[in-house]
């Protein structure tokens, strides 16, 4: 219930201040404000200066609590450089002329349609996506580049030079054919706490992506990494059988946990339009890192479609609250 007062006050004060925000000074709360405030003593430029401070501490508490409730959506593009590569893996360029599909154009088009942040993943043998994509990606997108890597030190001395808005430390195998498992903290304790500890002091978030296991959680925190993502890969891909709700209620204790240790709890791998209905339910999300069911909706909708689509079932619980928001 009290989740529920607290989402309809932020979407209110949203509502409320975005058409502030926009100039669109006639509506009828700020013509009745504005005669209030004009009642109110002193010169009227001093008047204005006070009532911009305010509308924009307004306006920043209104995004802080509208962050608050809903889960953000990083998308992952890697599948677009292994369809280019398929093709193109001998080109002397990365994009440009006959080599298509450009991860960077799909980025800049995933970000149009409303994704919170880009994820790429540079793996050691290079079969998807480049290093000179990562690189054009850095100064193209707007919203924040989030680097999948292994915890080796060419990668961090490559992160480093880079200085994405955060990396995502990964298990990586040659023979695997995507990311199999969470990294395995308990196991790799120094060198994760050596990528942590360099990535913490130089204001570069770190996120471990670990299967929902308490002593990996409890590590994770042990070692200052800020983030956490949950490997979703298990539950997905139980989802058609009788673990499933086991599978679920192992991801909800995991992030209760992480938590509650100060973590912030993002989830990734094998989410798609038909589990994010419940993946979304899992307690403390901030974001999800989606991927191929994206891309694969995409081939038939287009991206613009698949993101839309994604978003709003991501956050179905608010739209009632956006259509207060958009009237
Ligand atoms: N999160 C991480 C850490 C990943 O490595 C991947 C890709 O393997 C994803 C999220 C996205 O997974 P998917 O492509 O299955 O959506």
């Amino acid at each position: 219930m009290d989740l529920i007062v607290f989402v309809l006050f932020a979407q209110l004060i949203v509502a409320v201040g975005r058409p502030i925000l926009k100039g669109k000074l006639s509506n009828r709360f700020f013509r009745f404000s504005w005669t209030t405030f004009c009642r109110l003593g002193g010169s009227l430029e001093k008047r204005k200066k006070i009532l911009a401070q305010l509308i924009s501490w307004f306006n920043f508490w209104a995004d802080c609590a509208y962050l608050a409730v809903v889960i953000l959506l990083g998308v992952n593009i890697d599948h677009t450089a292994t369809l280019r590569q398929a093709r193109y893996r001998q080109a002397d360029t990365t994009f440009g002329g006959n080599v298509q599909p450009d991860p960077v154009a799909l980025a800049l088009l995933c970000e149009k349609a409303g994704a919170d942040g880009i994820t790429v993943h540079l793996r050691e043998d290079r079969r998807h996506i480049q290093e000179e994509d990562v690189l054009r990606l850095r100064t193209q997108i707007k919203t924040r580049l989030n680097l999948e890597m292994a915890c080796t030190p060419a990668m961090t001395e490559f992160a480093l030079n880079l200085k994405p808005h955060s990396v995502c430390l990964v298990p990586e195998s040659r023979e695997e054919i995507t990311t199999e498992g969470g990294l395995d903290v308990v196991s790799h304790r120094e060198k994760v706490a050596c990528v942590t500890g360099t990535m913490n002091a130089v204001g570069i978030k770190t996120s471990l992506f670990i299967d929902a296991n308490a002593p990996q959680i409890t590590l994770a925190a042990e070692l200052r990494a800020p983030w956490v993502e949950l490997h979703t890969g298990a539950y997905a891909n139980a989802y058609y059988s009788d673990r499933r709700a086991a599978e679920f209620e192992h991801l909800c204790a995991g992030a209760r946990q992480a938590h509650s240790l100060g973590l912030v709890v993002n989830a990734g791998h094998g989410i798609n339009y038909a589990n994010i209905a419940e993946v979304r339910t899992i307690p403390h999300l901030c974001e999800l890192n989606i991927g191929h069911s994206i891309l694969s909706y995409a081939l038939f909708y287009g991206i613009e479609k698949a993101l839309r689509r994604m978003k709003a079932l991501i956050n179905a619980w608010t739209l009632p609250f956006h259509l207060v928001v958009l009237w």
